[in-house]
């Protein structure tokens, strides 16, 4: 783990309530997709938890939705100014275990992390295929990021206003041979994929958190193998040890 000041590069809007964040900083820290920083906030107790959407030498990507005070100071944050983050938290995804044909699952603000995972997976010269689900054609954001990765790739929404209509578990049993899968999103998602698959895979998880790096066990959670520290122990957790 390692805290620094990272400044802000970009700040966009994305979609109404999804924004994308560049940052420069030390990103020495950060060793896996599935990572995440924790974000100090002016005037707030609790850093926020964002999840490592991509990193390239010194930049950084996060990708948040606005959903209270800390993300909203987030998004009217501009060029220039600095925000203090701890990064390099959480396991992230085991890459050594994906076979040559993974399948990443990623639902709403669970598919940031998806992005950095693909690249990491591709550059090991395998060949994953992504699903990105979304309630609506209006949520979707970074489609042509993963087209531009060159993987197979289907878009979801729910009520089928673009791409495939229908949750990302109806994709998921079409899905052809697949020898993995990862995933990040809801935790109803992230059962429902658990359910609908015979295949080993990794789930992240979004618990709420206190410190975030394993100190006041705010965000313990109940394991096959006794209880693990979901910002310390995970937020990966391979499917055999969790308890729905
Ligand atoms: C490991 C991890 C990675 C994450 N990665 C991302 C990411 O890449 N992008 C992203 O947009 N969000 C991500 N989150 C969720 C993000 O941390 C919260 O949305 C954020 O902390 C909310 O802060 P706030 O001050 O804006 O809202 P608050 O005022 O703290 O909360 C507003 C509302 O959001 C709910 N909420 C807050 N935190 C969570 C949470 N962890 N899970 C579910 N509901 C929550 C609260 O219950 C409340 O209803 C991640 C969380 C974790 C634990
Ligand atoms: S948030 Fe403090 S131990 Fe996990």
């Amino acid at each position: 783990m390692k805290k620094g000041l990272f400044t802000v590069k970009n700040n966009e809007e994305l979609t109404s309530d999804v924004y994308k964040m560049m940052l420069i900083g030390d990103t020495s820290a950060i060793t896996a997709a599935g990572q995440f920083v924790n974000i100090e906030l002016e005037g707030l107790y609790l850093r926020r938890p964002i999840s490592v959407c991509d990193v390239n030498g010194t930049l950084l990507t996060l990708i948040y939705k606005v959903v209270g005070k800390g993300t909203e100071q987030m998004s009217r944050m501009t060029k220039g100014e600095t925000l203090d983050l701890l990064t390099g938290l959480g396991n992230g995804y085991d890459t050594s275990k994906s076979g040559n044909m993974p399948v990443l699952i990623g639902g709403g603000v669970g598919v940031p992390p998806m992005y950095l995972l693909a690249k990491k997976l591709i550059s090991q010269g395998k060949r994953p295929t992504a699903i990105l689900g979304f309630n609506t054609k209006s949520d979707v954001f970074y489609e042509s990021e993963f087209r531009a990765l060159g993987i197979e790739l289907v878009v979801t929404t729910v009520d089928g206003s673009y791409g495939a209509k229908g949750f990302v578990t109806d994709t998921l049993k079409e899905c052809g041979d697949y020898t993995y899968t990862y995933s990040c999103g809801p935790e109803p998602m992230l059962k429902a994929i658990c359910g609908a698959t015979e295949t080993d895979g990794q789930y992240s998880f979004e618990e709420r958190m206190g410190c975030g790096f394993g100190a006041c066990m705010g965000c313990s959670c109940k394991t096959k193998y006794g209880y693990k520290r979901i910002c310390k122990e995970g937020p990966v957790l391979e499917k055999g040890e969790i308890v729905w």
